[in-house]
């Protein structure tokens, strides 16, 4: 059986994300969404939150499995037995950032490769970061996160916001 995984902190997931996730899983037979720690990153959700959402959104996409792992990607992926990390490349701003995680794996685990996927371009723009700051300030997210958690995202950003306001 073949076994990709799709590592990210997903703060939320986002339409992209879902779309690299549903192109995987048609060339893995199993596909291990994993939500991580990215130490360079502030989160708004939980990690628990993060899996609830991702389960939701991923929920009828054959052999997909929504995990959260805190550790190395690549002690994760040997313990899987997944033979390949999957992420999605919106530009070349990416890439250098995408690189230096990939070799960094590499040389920790040398036996798993990283694939690049490259985003439809009708997602280019679009990062978790970009959605929240635009829930944050009441502009419409709906094109950018899937239905089923959107009213979820928006009163979670919504609630964040109301409790950074000066009083
Ligand atoms: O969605 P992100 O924030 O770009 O994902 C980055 C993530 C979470 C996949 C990366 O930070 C990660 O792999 N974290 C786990 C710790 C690790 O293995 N670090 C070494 C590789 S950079």
């Amino acid at each position: 059986m073949s076994i990709a995984i799709c590592p990210g902190s997903y703060d939320p997931v986002t339409l992209g994300h879902l779309d690299i996730i549903t192109r995987t899983s048609r060339i893995f037979d199993h596909v291990i969404v994993a939500v991580m720690i990215n130490p360079n990153k502030k989160t708004s959700f939980t990690v628990e939150e993060r899996i609830d959402l991702l389960r939701r959104a991923t929920e009828g996409i054959p052999g997909v499995e929504v995990v959260g792992f805190t550790g190395l990607l690549a002690d994760y992926a040997h313990r899987r037995g997944a033979t390949a990390i999957v992420k999605g490349l919106r530009a070349v701003t990416d890439f250098e950032y995408e690189f230096q995680m990939a070799l960094t794996n590499k040389k920790l685990a040398p036996d798993v490769e990283t694939l690049f996927m490259t985003t439809r371009s009708e997602y280019m723009y679009l990062s978790s970061s970009m959605v929240k700051q635009v829930a944050m300030f009441g502009g419409d997210i709906s094109e950018d996160i899937p239905a089923c958690i959107l009213e979820d995202v928006k009163k979670r950003i919504c609630c964040e916001r109301n409790s950074e306001q000066p009083k």
